[in-house]
């Protein structure tokens, strides 16, 4: 094959962050994810029978889909955006409002891909660490603010935490952006776990974007569909992106999802108390610490002999978690998707026989 240097035509940005995650996807219990394990609604099997027009382009403006959001959030047509995935949503307003030189504020622990996207989008991150109980100390946010601040970015709640940010704090935090002239963005992907969020903000503040997903809640992780909500002013803004973004198929599953959103609110309850029944059953073990959480994950740390190994064994029978200890803070902790009976028991069965 004749070649050429194609590292050295790479942006230069780009080099230094590390390749695509891998998942074993056939694995017995996949709790390294935050997906709902339960599924989604049966309205949306038969989908692909149902829009029988795949030759025909998506509705670019995916204006049925909008229709149902608005009723689902009481919200105006005008103030919604639909991208391909939440994380596309993120991507894209990067990609709208950053410039090099700019810097974003994120808490840390965070969602890593979060950090990637600013990287991406000639953004500067500007890490600010979460208390030792898990606290966002909304001081901190507001004093990290400086010239170059172009974008706070709060994930409510927060991954790989859990834990919720009380409204008086994100207040006070959208107060102060709204008077340096920042914009806010938060990220609640998993509000519908935590039956609180913050859209009100967006009739109060025309900097503030909240950006939500059909991954979480809704099943549909496979199908990449995440939105956004702003003030029609900012979602002027995003308009400009290229069309045909999100496919015929999910935007008809995602419709399906929220006219059938009671399947989800009872998944809902059968996953809260499986996560409350998984949360004591590991804190019965020795060593084992287990937080309660506001999401369909919980986080709990491990105890510091063997650590590694223990999660290496658990691999090995192909029972994945998720491995914190990349953070400071989460040093031998680890985050569990909440499975089904059945796939929590065999984690705890498994992990009984390490601890
Ligand atoms: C905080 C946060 N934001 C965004 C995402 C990605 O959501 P989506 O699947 O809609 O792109 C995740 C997924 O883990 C997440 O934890």
């Amino acid at each position: 094959m004749k070649r050429i240097n194609l590292n050295k035509l790479m942006r230069p940005h780009i080099r230094k962050i590390s390749p695509e995650i891998r998942r074993d996807l056939d694995a017995c219990a996949i709790l390294d994810g935050t997906e709902n394990m339960f599924g989604y609604s049966p309205k949306i099997r038969d989908l692909i029978h149902i829009d029988t027009r795949l030759n025909i382009a998506p509705d670019p403006s995916c204006r049925e889909l909008k229709a149902s959001l608005q009723k689902y959030h009481q919200v105006s047509y005008g103030k919604l955006f639909v991208g391909n995935g939440a994380i596309d949503v993120v991507d894209h307003f990067f990609r709208i409002f950053l410039q090099p030189g700019d810097n974003v504020i994120i808490p840390s622990p965070t969602y890593p891909v979060l950090n990637f996207e600013v990287d991406v989008n000639f953004g500067t991150l500007k890490k600010i660490e979460l208390e030792k109980d898990f606290y966002l100390n909304p001081t901190k946010i507001i004093n990290a603010i400086d010239q170059n601040t172009k974008i706070i970015l709060l994930v409510n709640p927060q991954n790989p935490t859990g834990n919720i940010i009380p409204k008086r704090d994100i207040a006070k935090i959208a107060q102060a952006a709204y008077s340096k002239g920042v914009l806010l963005v938060i990220d609640e992907v998993y509000a519908e776990y935590a039956r609180e969020n913050n859209i009100e903000l967006i009739d109060e503040y025309n900097n503030v974007f909240i950006i939500r997903s059909f991954s979480k809640a809704f099943g549909l992780a496979g199908l990449r569909v995440g939105y956004g909500l702003g003030s029609e002013e900012l979602i002027k803004l995003l308009k400009k992106r290229p069309p045909l973004k999100i496919s015929r198929v999910s935007q008809l599953a995602a419709k399906y999802a929220l006219e059938d959103a009671d399947h989800f609110y009872k998944l809902r309850d059968q996953i809260d108390s499986e996560k409350t029944w998984l949360h004591g059953e590991l804190n019965n073990l020795d060593g084992v610490k287990a937080y309660m959480t506001r999401t369909n994950f919980l986080i709990a740390k491990f105890p510091a002999k063997r650590f590694r190994e223990r999660l290496e064994i658990l691999a090995k029978n192909r029972i994945f978690v998720k491995n914190l200890c990349k953070f400071p803070l989460l040093k031998h902790h680890v985050r569990i998707g909440i499975g089904t009976r059945k796939q929590n028991e065999l984690f705890l069965k498994e992990l009984k026989k390490l601890v």
